[in-house]
């Protein structure tokens, strides 16, 4: 049996405060955006209740589907680099970037210099996807991170990681490892077309041929579950958490992580999902316990 822990989009907080020339381009709606409504969200004691819980768990593994910081300011680069070490190891914490992470261009540099123990294949080779081996998983971390105007969440993955994406996921089912995609924007959404990943009908195409035993997202900061097409009639869970950091009673879900233990072999995979997440008494408790695989 191995654990894999999943949370996302803790969009750490409190925001540094800006010098007036890093408010440039997006950061500046970002910036009011982050002072009219989303630091009222966003609660570092609901986060560190959610970590606290999480660890007590002792999964083997940890995955963070990206939007550490939230307007890509250097300082954010630095905080975030302090809570993953706070977290875990670089070997036992993999982590990908979301849009907030790469809010403006040059955010991808910070990112990597930053976070990169965390983001990197076993043998410290950068770049996207990357692979990592624990235990019976293997994790690819896939980034759809680009800068986009003001008002725009979109992602892309980009026809040369797509492409990629499909060798790694043949490799890895011919060593067979139960795969698991990271993923910061859904590939399967309600969401408003503005924050949408723009070439999620070619990774569903990807998925759909050469199989995938789960994806985990966030970005959408709500609970999700949608079945995805694989091949030969089998059908691929892809599996969304709410921001970790999110307030009970504000708009999207509250804060809450999903623990995943995975058991079997190829053929005869087993994966139970419990959630777990911060109530309205503001303790955090199961939320819900699924066998979504076997
Ligand atoms: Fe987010």
């Amino acid at each position: 049996m191995f654990t894999l822990a999943h949370l996302s989009d803790p969009h750490l907080a409190p925001l540094p405060a800006p010098r007036w020339s890093e408010l440039i381009g997006k950061r500046v709606t970002g910036y009011i955006n982050w002072q009219r409504r989303r630091r009222f969200i966003h609660d570092p004691a609901v986060l560190a209740k959610i970590v606290a819980d999480l660890k007590s768990q002792s999964p083997d593994a940890i995955a963070i589907t990206g939007d550490l910081t939230n307007i890509a300011l250097p300082q954010e680069f630095v905080a975030g680099r302090a809570w993953l070490a706070a977290l875990g190891a670089p070997a036992d914490v993999t982590v990908i970037p979301g849009n907030h992470d790469v809010y403006v261009p040059e955010a991808g540099v910070m990112v990597d210099r930053q976070w990169r123990p965390y983001m990197s294949e076993d043998d410290e080779t950068a770049g996207f996807p990357f692979v990592r081996r624990r235990g019976p998983l293997g994790l690819i971390g896939v980034s759809t991170g680009v800068p986009t105007p003001p008002f725009f969440a979109t992602g892309l993955i980009g026809n040369e990681q797509l492409a990629a994406v499909a060798l790694t996921l043949d490799q890895l089912k011919a060593e067979k490892l139960f795969r698991v995609v990271l993923i910061h924007h859904p590939p399967a959404s309600k969401a408003a077309r503005h924050k949408r990943l723009i070439d999620a009908h070619i990774l569903l195409h990807v998925i759909a041929e050469h199989g995938a035993e789960l994806v985990l997202h966030g970005h959408d900061h709500l609970h999700m579950l949608n079945w995805l097409d694989g091949p030969n009639g089998t059908r691929v869970p892809a599996v969304g958490v709410p921001s970790a950091s999110a307030a009970w009673g504000m708009s999207k879900d509250a804060a809450a992580y999903n623990l995943y233990a995975i058991d079997g072999a190829p053929g005869a995979w087993t994966c139970e999902m419990i959630s777990r997440g911060i109530g309205s008494a503001g303790t955090v408790m199961q939320q819900r316990r699924v066998k979504i695989i076997g």
